[in-house]
């Protein structure tokens, strides 16, 4: 599958791009149907919210699922991802669900990706993208991502450890720079139903309010980074940054296709 010229436009531009209806109603199916048995797992991939003991975010799932070792290999999200980047040598980074569940999904603050990934892990470049697959219906009440436009275009924003706010650490943008950089390019928050794509970049200042809504918003999120961008600093574990550089090799359209959401 390739961008069009228009596509890669926009998301130079905007620094996020939306791709509606990127997956089937039935790969969206097969892809839930493994969160039940995933998410009911005592490990530390699972990080559970703060004030609930529900799942915030299950990571590693192409290590633990046969469905997900699928995903990430999926030529609609690792294709784009080479174009994007002129580089056909990505390793998966991260690979995860974020579940924000019905009344007790709990915020992520304003940050960006990169900031993250440079002082945890030691990567030097902004060049990681994150391809979303919306797996519930994400709506303007269940805790959407907002991106600020355009905020990916003046190099990373300055950034703070924030270890309290969630259960999750994370480096965070200050509410002044927030401030600046949305008076400069604006708020957008991409909704859609099951199976829309999203795809964003390294520096692209976003976050998401809690789920104070009765409908989940669950969306699967795969970090492709180049091998020769790869972290130099393996303090975290592997789930929170994979440590098998291995090139990903898209499979065929159809590698989702092959079975019923019951198996
Ligand atoms: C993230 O920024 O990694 C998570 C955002 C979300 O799931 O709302
Ligand atoms: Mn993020």
């Amino acid at each position: 599958m390739r961008l069009k010229p228009e596509q890669l436009d926009r998301f130079q531009r905007d620094g996020f791009l939306t791709l509606p209806g990127l997956f089937s109603a039935k790969e969206v199916a097969l892809m839930r149907a493994r969160l039940p048995r995933l998410f009911a797992e005592r490990v530390p991939e699972n990080f559970r919210e703060k004030a609930s003991d529900v799942v915030r975010t299950a990571m590693g799932l192409h290590l633990r699922d046969d469905v997900y070792a699928r995903v990430v290999r999926h030529p609609r999200l690792v294709d784009p991802a080479m174009q994007i980047l002129g580089d056909d040598r990505l390793y998966v980074q991260q690979a995860k669900v974020n579940a924000k569940e019905a009344f007790t999904g709990e915020q992520w603050q304003w940050h960006y990706d990169f900031a993250t990934h440079h002082h945890e892990d030691g990567v030097k470049k902004p060049l990681a993208l994150n391809l979303h697959i919306f797996l519930d219906e994400v709506t303007e009440f269940n805790g959407p991502l907002i991106f600020i436009r355009g905020s990916h275009r003046n190099g990373p924003a300055p950034t703070a450890l924030d270890l309290v706010s969630t259960s999750y650490p994370l480096w965070t943008v200050g509410n002044d720079t927030v401030a600046r950089l949305v008076a400069e390019g604006g708020m957008e928050a991409p909704k859609g139903p099951p199976g829309t794509a999203l795809i964003f970049g390294d520096i692209m200042v976003h976050g998401s309010p809690a789920n104070m809504s009765p409908h989940p918003r669950s969306i699967f999120s795969l970090i492709l980074n180049p091998v020769g961008n790869a972290q130099t600093r393996f303090k975290r574990p592997d789930h929170q940054h994979h440590r098998d550089f291995t090139p990903v090799t898209p499979l065929g359209d159809d590698c989702l296709a092959m079975e019923s959401a019951a198996a």
